[in-house]
C-alpha cells in the first residue's frame, strides 16, 4: 500500500538512527549475494542504500529478488549505521542503511533503452531525447533544472525588490521583427489571416511603459525560427525587463544586480566589477562582439608594419583597403603540426579567408608563409608589433575588415579550447556603442543591428535623415560572459517622428509603417516616456551556472538541431480535415 514517505532517499544521516523510516524512489542498484542483498533507491534528492539479509523476513526477501533496475520502490525499515567496512564516504547517506521490514513495488519498468547513469551517458543524444523522462531522472540533468529553479526564483526577487511587475504578454500575436523568421498560427475564424508566436515581447513591454506600468519584467518564452547551434533553440526563455525614464546606466544597473543575485544565491559568488568595452574595441582585440576574456592571445594590428610589403596575399589586401592582423601562440612553434595548421587554415576560410598565413618564430628567424611578408631587416619590426619571441607561433590573416576579424577571432577561442588555455571562473563584459545599421550587401539595404525600436545616440540623430547611416550609433548594450552573449537590450525610440525616420531609413514605406507598425505608433504619439531595457537569455545563463556544454541540457524538453522533439515527435502531420477548418493547404499532400 503507498504510504506517506517520511523521509526523502537523501537526506537521512547518522542521527536518524534507529528510527522507522519509509522511503521511495527507483531502483539505482540492485546487488544479490545469495543471502545478503543491496537496492539502492534513488529520487531528486539522493540515494540511500536499503540492505536485505537474515534479519529480514521471508517475504521481504522474496521480492527483493523480483526488483529490476528503475522499478519504482518503497521501502520501510530501521535506519541503521553501517560496518565499518561498509561505510561509503562518496555518498551522503553513506554512513548509514536501511534495513528493510516491507517492501513494495509500485511501478516497472520495460527493458531500459539505456543505462541511468549519475554523470554522463554513454548513449547518443536522439535516444536519450526520445527517452526524455529517462534522461533527466540522470542526477546532473536533475541539478541543471534544479539550478534553473533557483536562478529564476533569484531573478524574481531581484526584480520585485527593485520595484519591478511581472506581467504577461501574448504568445499569439503579429510579428515582431528581431531577426530572425516567425513560427506562424493559422487562424481559423479569419480564414487567410495568422497569428505569429512572437520572437521577443519587446513591442508590447514598450507599451506597458505607454501605458505607466513604469518598470515590467517576465520570465517568457520567445520564439525564433533560425539556426540552431549549441547555444541557440527555437523556443528559448528570456528575463525580460522594461523600466520608464531608463538611462543607459541605470538599465545595466539592474541587469547586474539580477546577475549578482543569481550568482550568490546559485554559486555563492560575488562577480567583481564588470568592464566596459566598445563593440569597435571588442572588434579590433577579439575579432567578436562577444568576446571570451578569459585568456589573452587578443589579435594585434601589423597593417602598419606590413604597409611596403610585397607578398602576394598581403599586398593584395592592402591595396584593396584591407588590413592585416594576427595573435601570438605563446610557445606553440614547437607542438603545432602542419596537420594542425591545415586545420586553422580551413577554419578561417569558412569565415572568407583565402588561407592563413603562419609564421613559427625561432631565434634564426621565422618559417612558414610568413616568412615571405618581409625580408631579413623588416623582421625584427614584424616579431616586435605582434609581441612573439622565438618558440612562438604567429597566426596572420589579410583582407577585408570583418572576415579578417571574425576568422581571427574564431580562431582564437578555437586555439585556446585546442590548448587547454581557458581558465575556470566568468569574464562578464559590456558590449556598447553598437553601429545602429549594418549594410546587406546582397539584399542592398540597411538593417538594424539590434531592433529597429532602438534609440540611435542623441548625438547621430541628424544623421538619420542627411547623413552616412553607417556613422550612426545606437543607444545599445549587451552582456557578454565568457564569449557568449546573455543578454542585450536598449534605450528605446520614444518619439514617434524618430521611429518613422528609421523605419525610413530601414526602407520600410510609410504604407508599411502603419500596416505592421501602426498601433506602437500610435501608443508613441499617447503620451510615450523615454524608456529602454534589455533581455538576459536565461538558458544561456544556466549553461554558465552548470557549466552544461549544450542549451539542451538545461531545458527540460529541449528540440534537436533540426527543430524537432523527439518524444512527443513534434512538428507531426496534421489531418486533411483540420488543415480545412484553418483555410491552410498542404501542398506536400495530406496526413
Ligand atoms: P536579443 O535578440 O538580443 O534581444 O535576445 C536577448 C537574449 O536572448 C538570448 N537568445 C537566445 N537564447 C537561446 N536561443 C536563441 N535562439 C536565442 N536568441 C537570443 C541571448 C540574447 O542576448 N527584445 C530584445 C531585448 C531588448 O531589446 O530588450 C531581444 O530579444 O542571450
Amino acid at each position: 500500500m503507498l504510504e506517506v514517505r517520511t523521509h526523502t532517499c537523501g537526506e537521512l544521516r547518522s542521527d536518524h538512527e534507529g528510527q522507522t523510516v519509509v522511503v521511495q524512489g527507483w531502483a539505482h542498484a540492485v546487488r544479490d549475494r545469495g543471502g545478503l542483498a543491496f537496492l539502492v533507491l534513488r529520487d531528486r534528492h539522493g540515494m540511500i542504500q536499503i540492505t536485505i539479509d537474515e534479519r529480514c523476513s521471508d517475504a521481504v526477501r522474496s521480492l527483493a529478488k523480483q526488483i529490476r533496475l528503475e522499478y519504482v520502490v518503497q521501502a520501510r525499515g530501521v535506519v541503521s549505521r553501517r560496518a565499518e567496512g561498509a561505510i561509503n564516504e562518496a555518498m551522503a547517506t553513506g554512513q548509514i542503511e536501511i534495513v528493510a521490514e516491507e517492501l513494495e513495488i509500485l511501478g516497472r519498468t520495460e527493458p531500459l533503452p539505456f543505462a541511468i547513469h549519475e554523470h554522463g551517458s554513454d548513449a547518443k543524444e536522439d535516444v536519450r531525447l526520445k527517452h526524455r523522462y529517462l534522461d533527466l531522472r540522470r542526477p546532473a540533468l536533475q541539478h541543471n533544472l534544479m539550478v534553473r529553479h533557483r536562478a529564476s526564483q533569484a531573478a524574481r526577487r531581484a526584480l520585485d525588490e527593485l520595484g519591478f511587475v511581472e506581467i504577461e504578454t501574448p504568445i499569439l500575436t503579429r510579428a515582431t521583427p528581431e531577426g530572425a523568421r516567425d513560427y506562424l498560427v493559422p487562424s481559423r475564424v479569419h480564414p487567410g489571416q495568422w497569428y505569429a508566436l512572437p520572437q521577443s515581447p519587446q513591442l508590447f513591454k514598450q507599451i506597458l511603459m505607454v501605458a505607466g506600468m513604469d518598470r515590467y519584467f517576465q520570465i517568457c518564452r520567445c520564439f525564433r525560427d533560425e539556426d540552431l547551434r549549441v547555444d541557440r533553440q527555437p523556443e528559448f526563455s528570456q528575463i525580460d525587463v522594461e523600466l520608464s525614464f531608463a538611462t543607459q546606466p541605470l538599465v545595466r544597473g539592474i541587469a547586474e544586480a539580477v546577475i549578482r543575485t543569481i550568482w550568490r544565491d546559485v554559486l555563492g559568488e560575488e562577480i567583481a566589477e564588470i568592464p566596459i568595452l566598445t563593440y569597435a574595441e571588442a572588434i579590433s582585440r577579439y575579432g567578436v562582439d562577444a568576446p571570451d576574456r578569459r585568456f589573452g592571445m587578443e589579435l594585434v594590428d601589423l597593417t602598419p608594419v606590413l604597409a611596403d610589403s610585397a607578398f602576394v596575399p598581403i599586398r593584395r589586401a592592402l591595396d584593396d583597403q584591407g588590413i592585416v592582423k594576427g595573435f601570438v601562440v605563446r610557445s606553440g612553434a614547437g607542438d603545432t603540426s602542419r596537420r594542425v595548421l591545415d586545420a586553422y587554415t580551413e577554419l578561417v576560410r569558412s569565415y572568407g579567408l583565402g588561407g592563413l598565413l603562419w609564421g613559427k618564430v625561432s631565434a634564426e628567424g621565422v618559417s612558414g608563409p610568413l616568412a615571405k611578408a618581409t625580408d631579413d631587416t623588416g623582421r625584427p619590426a614584424l616579431l616586435a608589433a605582434a609581441g612573439a619571441e622565438p618558440g612562438d607561433l604567429l597566426l596572420v590573416a589579410a583582407g577585408a575588415d570583418k572576415p579578417v576579424h571574425t576568422g581571427l577571432g574564431r580562431l582564437r577561442v578555437h586555439v585556446a579550447r585546442e590548448r587547454s588555455l581557458i581558465g575556470e571562473g566568468f569574464a562578464f563584459c559590456w558590449v556598447v556603442d553598437f553601429p545602429a545599421f549594418e549594410h546587406d550587401e546582397d539584399a542592398g539595404r540597411w538593417f538594424a543591428m539590434h531592433h529597429p525600436f532602438t534609440s540611435p545616440k542623441a548625438e547621430h540623430l541628424p544623421l538619420l535623415t542627411n547623413g552616412d547611416l553607417g556613422e550612426v550609433y545606437a543607444d545599445a548594450y549587451d552582456l557578454v560572459c565568457n564569449g557568449l552573449e546573455i543578454g542585450g537590450g536598449s534605450i528605446r525610440i520614444h518619439d514617434p517622428q524618430v521611429q518613422q525616420q528609421v523605419f525610413s531609413a530601414l526602407g520600410i514605406e510609410a504604407d508599411e509603417q502603419r500596416e505592421k507598425f501602426g498601433f506602437l505608433l500610435d501608443a508613441l504619439s499617447h503620451g510615450a516616456p523615454p524608456h529602454g531595457g534589455l533581455a538576459l537569455g536565461l538558458d544561456r545563463l544556466i549553461m554558465l551556472l552548470t557549466g552544461a556544454p549544450s542549451i539542451r541540457d538545461v531545458i527540460a524538453f529541449p528540440k534537436t538541431t533540426s527543430a524537432q522533439d523527439l518524444m512527443s515527435e513534434a512538428p507531426s502531420p496534421i489531418p486533411a480535415a483540420q488543415l480545412e477548418e484553418l483555410h491552410v493547404q498542404n501542398t506536400r499532400g495530406s496526413a
